[in-house]
């Protein structure tokens, strides 16, 4: 079945655009501090300088900027788990080269023929960039584009062209100055329409060849190697290992990690395969983690099918409900650094009620969907860290020879986090958010000592694609797997 909704999908978006301007705006401009007022300081684009980016926050959901293709501005996911570039659309001056392309995403396809055009991105140009050009899309709601920022080896495009004329733009904008650094960082900002005010409304940033200023910070930070997948033999993703046992969850104690990752390359067995993925909104962990973060709530419900709880939430399957007022504290450690999450990041308003007109709250934090756990197709995976994670941090990968065209001796590529997170500041946020800001996280009930599941669980089709995708798309297009959508503030859908 093919779906046609485009417009459908992009005028809801921007009437919940309209609908909250007002709002943020005064939000911001009240809740900066000032010290942080000229590292804001935009230009006409939105930019702060050479080299950046502004990023369009849409309710945390997902993160948006344009590439300008033709002189044309088309809005694209800034994706780090693709890797090419796609839009829908006509593009001036287009060069179709009438190669026919698929990219199947873990969930949705995007279908349309390989073309070539001048393109404009942070100062960058490119006078022949090749892209897709989508004529059908199925099943990806809402999304507007794609700018893949995942290593190239897995380019679709680039397979199809058979060489460095069909590198993804990234490749492209490294390679015309070698001198400059081939990184890329990202800063994912909160949105405070969603559970706010906010204690801090930072704004979200890309940049390549250079760094946020004022988070300059992140160059002493551990360099976490980029892996190369396993099952591929060459990088697929944007992947690196946690630290052993690497999950502080909320009690303080760190959770058992184990690979699902037989006789594994990379690390140790406690190790997990950790892809971090701007493109995809809910993180996905293996579920004895999830249950271990969640399952000991008191209250918490394991729900195997939304519709149970609201008739809007049937595509959800396999999620644990917890109370919306408890607070969940989670921290990941990468090569000794704790990397703390905002509560607010741990589970969802879902601002629908139940039967009992409870608001129901759903943890953000879910199983990996069942075709991708274990499913080799993925790659040699153990979860994915999506923005439910990357708005915790500011990120950079230097893609050293990841580069097309780089000598294997160029350097390793490496991934760098840096924790925006200041503990006290999420906790106040998750009281004023959630609590009408009387913080009575301290008299929150225990944790119980077992985790509460129902005894019988029934199969559950929690698959997140039903088409049998080919090896290598899967692997660059991880991304879409389990994207959500709000409307006027409403699940829209929330299918993994
Ligand atoms: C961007 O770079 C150009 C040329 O190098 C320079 O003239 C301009 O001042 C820079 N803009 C900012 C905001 O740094
Ligand atoms: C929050 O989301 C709305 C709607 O998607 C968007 O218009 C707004 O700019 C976002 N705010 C921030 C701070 O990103
Ligand atoms: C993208 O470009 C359009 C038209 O030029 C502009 O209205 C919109 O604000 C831009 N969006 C972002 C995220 O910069
Ligand atoms: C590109 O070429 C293909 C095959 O020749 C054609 O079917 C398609 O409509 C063309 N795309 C556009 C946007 O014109
Ligand atoms: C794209 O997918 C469709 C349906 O899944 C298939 O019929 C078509 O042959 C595919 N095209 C390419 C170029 O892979
Ligand atoms: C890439 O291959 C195409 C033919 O498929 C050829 O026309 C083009 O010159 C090649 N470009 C480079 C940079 O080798
Ligand atoms: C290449 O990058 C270096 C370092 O960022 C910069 O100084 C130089 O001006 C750039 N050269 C060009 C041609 O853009
Ligand atoms: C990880 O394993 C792969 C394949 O087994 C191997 O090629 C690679 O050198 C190992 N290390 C890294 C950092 O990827
Ligand atoms: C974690 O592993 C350690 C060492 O194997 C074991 O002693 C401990 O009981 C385990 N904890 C849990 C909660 O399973
Ligand atoms: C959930 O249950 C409803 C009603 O029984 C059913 O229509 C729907 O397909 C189920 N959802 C999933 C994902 O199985
Ligand atoms: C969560 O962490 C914050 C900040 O360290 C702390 O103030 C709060 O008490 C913790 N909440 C729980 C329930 O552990
Ligand atoms: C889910 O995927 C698995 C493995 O690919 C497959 O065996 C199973 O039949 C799928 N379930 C459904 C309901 O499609």
């Amino acid at each position: 079945m093919r779906v046609s909704a485009w417009s459908f999908f992009l005028s809801t978006f921007f009437f919940s655009y309209v609908q909250v301007t007002a709002v943020q705006l005064n939000l911001v401009g009240s809740k900066r501090e000032s010290g942080l007022r000229s590292l804001y300081k935009r230009d006409g684009s939105g930019a702060f300088g050479n080299g950046s980016v502004a990023l369009q926050n849409y309710q945390d959901l997902k993160y948006v900027c344009n590439v300008t293709l033709g002189g044309k501005d088309f809005p694209v996911i800034v994706d780090t788990g693709s890797v090419d570039l796609w839009v829908a659309g006509d593009v001036p001056g287009t060069n179709n080269l009438s190669i026919p392309m698929n990219i199947t995403f873990g969930k949705g396809s995007a279908e349309g023929y390989i073309n070539t055009a001048q393109m404009e991105f942070d100062g960058f140009m490119i006078p022949d960039q090749a892209y897709m050009n989508a004529i059908m899309v199925e099943d990806l709601a809402s999304q507007p584009g794609t700018l893949g920022l995942g290593p190239s080896s897995v380019s679709t495009i680039r397979a199809n062209l058979g060489n460095s004329s069909g590198d993804p733009p990234l490749d492209r904008i490294f390679r015309q100055n070698m001198t400059a650094p081939n990184i890329l960082t990202f800063l994912l900002s909160r949105n405070a329409t969603v559970e706010g005010p906010l204690v801090d409304q930072s704004f979200a940033q890309l940049t390549i060849g250079t760094m946020v200023p004022g988070f300059e910070a992140i160059q002493n930070e551990p360099k976490l190697p980029a892996l190369i997948d396993q099952f591929d033999h060459v990088p697929a993703h944007w992947m690196t290992l946690l630290d052993p046992n690497g999950i502080i969850g909320p009690d303080g104690e760190r959770i058992n990690t184990t690979t699902a990752i037989q006789n594994p390359t990379n690390g140790t067995s406690d190790q997990l395969h950790v892809v971090l993925d701007s493109g995809f909104s809910i993180p996905q962990l293996p579920a004895y983690i999830v249950d271990s973060i969640y399952g000991r709530i008191p209250g918490a419900e394991f729900i195997e099918n939304g519709t149970t709880l609201h008739p809007d939430l049937g595509s959800l399957v396999n999620v644990w409900r917890i109370p919306c007022e408890y607070e969940v504290n989670v921290s990941f450690v990468f090569a000794g650094q704790e990397y703390p999450v905002s509560p607010l990041d741990l589970s969802m308003d879902t601002q629908l009620p139940d039967v009992d007109a409870k608001r129901i709250c759903i943890a953000f934090y879910q199983q990996l969907a069942d075709n991708i756990a274990g499913n080799p197709e993925f790659g040699a995976l153990d979860m994915i860290l999506g923005m439910g994670f990357l708005r915790n941090t500011y990120t950079l990968f230097n893609f050293g020879d990841f580069v097309d065209g780089s000598p294997d001796n160029v350097a390793d590529p490496y991934i760098q986090l840096l924790s925006t997170v200041d503990k006290a500041k999420i906790h106040h946020e998750f009281v004023i958010a959630r609590l009408g800001g009387k913080d009575t996280t301290g008299s929150q009930p225990a944790l119980l000592p077992a985790i509460q599941k129902p005894a019988v669980t029934s199969q559950v089709n929690g698959n997140a694609t039903t088409d049998g995708s080919s090896s290598l798309n899967s692997l660059a297009s991880l991304n879409a797997v389990c994207r959500v959508s709000r409307r006027r503030n409403r699940l829209r859908s929330l299918k993994c």
